[in-house]
């Protein structure tokens, strides 16, 4: 069951709640429409898949940093995966368990490592110098903090290479032919540091579980070779990852379950602590981004619809050539001529583009035109170029039939930039 469905009578419907009907009654203005119902259900297929063992959730929040989101997941049982003091203090204000969250990152500031060594967060080593300032942060703290080692395990994620971690020559985490160093720089500092646990992340979009499974057979191997030198680990972290149906062709992807399974047995062998660290797979296909068609045009050989959504709203297209479903929300006439359209936006560059080449019926101005699977690494990669404000979120609400103003924007990311005042340097200097 997914929550977006186009019924007989050719409408969108989100868990029952006709899209149309929700473009009819809120702001004119690109926005993000997500399903509460389905960020269950996605949650439930990783819950299950990790029956018979002990393992925590860590939502990685990055993909998707909505309070109100992040509220549900906890209540649901998360965990947090954070890379940043920000998200932190989120994680932090939307009530996680801080033995539930996760500090990663290659570039940690002092400042938020004593903040999480305060909160006593778990936190992943990823180079020399990020040892030396979780050492210093535990001082400053007066806490001991448990650490992981980020390796980075040298496998392929088979992904684009701006979302691929893993390989060797990747900024994240640190290689074996290191590890002895970071063991005996662990041993040498018995009251700051505690070591719990190693991590890897390949990377984001992955398709297909062997990956998981070389990265894992890697990861025991060191696991074994750390507890051989008298370090009591308990936590095995393989990161996030998994991949999502971005093409809606009914193509057969792996599943949650799939992908602990393939891991199962050796978590098991060592009677390990399994984490993981889903984003995507959590929370992207909970959402669309619903545009309004502003008009038609054709240039040269090519055609374009013209939506009023963009790469402000929805960079992924343009950074990444990623492929997200595009689909009208409302059924065309039956004389509309199919065509072939690049969806675009109003942002002044050509790389602002949210679908290539997409066989659609030609829209009047004003319909609905929704682009799916928007629900990661969308609203919190948005930003306001052009002066575009940052899209308002809305979840509907299936019970009552209608909706329900999800949440206001969290409070640290402004609506908009407009009115933003340049400091001089002597005002800098007088702060
Ligand atoms: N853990 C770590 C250490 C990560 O770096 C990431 C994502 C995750 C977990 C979550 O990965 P996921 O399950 O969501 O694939 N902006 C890109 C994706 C960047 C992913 C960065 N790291 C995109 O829009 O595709």
């Amino acid at each position: 069951k997914h929550c977006f469905t186009k019924s007989d009578d050719g409408y969108l419907y989100c868990e029952g709640v006709r899209v149309q009907d929700v473009m009819d009654i809120v702001e004119r203005r690109p926005f993000y429409l997500y399903s509460k119902p389905q960020i269950n259900r996605n949650f439930e297929a990783y819950r299950e898949a990790l029956g018979g063992l002990n393992s925590i959730i860590g939502y990685a929040i990055k993909a998707n940093n909505n309070l109100k989101i992040l509220e549900h997941l906890r209540v649901l049982g998360c965990g947090a995966v954070l890379v940043s003091g920000n998200e932190l203090r989120l994680a932090l204000k939307a009530g996680f368990d801080p033995k539930r969250c996760i500090f990663n990152g290659n570039g940690k500031l002092l400042e938020d490592l004593v903040l999480a060594a305060q909160e006593g967060v778990f936190v992943n080593i990823d180079s020399e110098f990020d040892l030396d300032n979780i050492v210093s942060a535990a001082r400053i703290a007066g806490k001991k903090v448990n650490v992981l080692l980020r390796i980075n395990p040298d496998v392929d994620p088979q992904v684009h290479a701006y979302v691929a971690t893993g390989n060797k020559n990747s900024k994240f985490g640190i290689r074996n032919e290191k590890l002895q160093w970071f063991l005996d720089a662990v041993k040498a500092q018995p009251n700051e540091l505690k070591l719990v646990g190693a991590h890897c992340h390949l990377g984001s979009t992955i398709t297909k579980v062997d990956i998981f499974r070389d990265a894992a057979v890697l990861m025991v191997n060191y696991i074994d070779q750390i507890r051989d030198q008298g370090f009591e680990i308990d936590y095995l972290n393989i990161g996030g990852g998994l991949g999502i149906d971005y093409y809606h062709t009914g193509a057969v992807l792996p599943t949650p379950r799939d992908l602990i399974d393939t891991v199962r047995e050796l978590v098991l062998s060592r009677n390990l602590n399994l984490i993981i660290e889903p984003g995507r797979s959590l929370i992207a296909n909970t959402c669309c981004l619903v545009n309004r068609v502003t008009g038609v045009k054709t240039n040269g050989t090519k055609n374009f619809i013209v939506v009023d959504g963009s790469m402000s709203e929805l960079i992924r297209p343009s950074l990444y050539g990623a492929y997200q479903h595009i689909e009208l929300v409302s059924p065309s006439p039956p004389d509309a001529e199919i065509s072939t359209f690049d969806v675009v936006g109003p942002v002044c560059e050509s790389a602002d583009f949210l679908g290539k080449d997409r066989e659609l019926p030609t829209p009047n101005r004003g319909a609905g035109l929704v682009v799916h699977d928007a629900g990661a690494y969308c609203m919190s990669m948005a930003s306001t170029y052009n002066l575009k404000m940052r899209p308002p979120e809305y979840w509907g609400n299936p019970k009552r039939t209608s909706l329900t103003f999800r949440s206001k924007m969290v409070d640290q990311w402004p609506r908009s930039d407009m009115g933003r005042h340049l400091k001089t340097t002597s005002d800098a200097l007088k702060v």
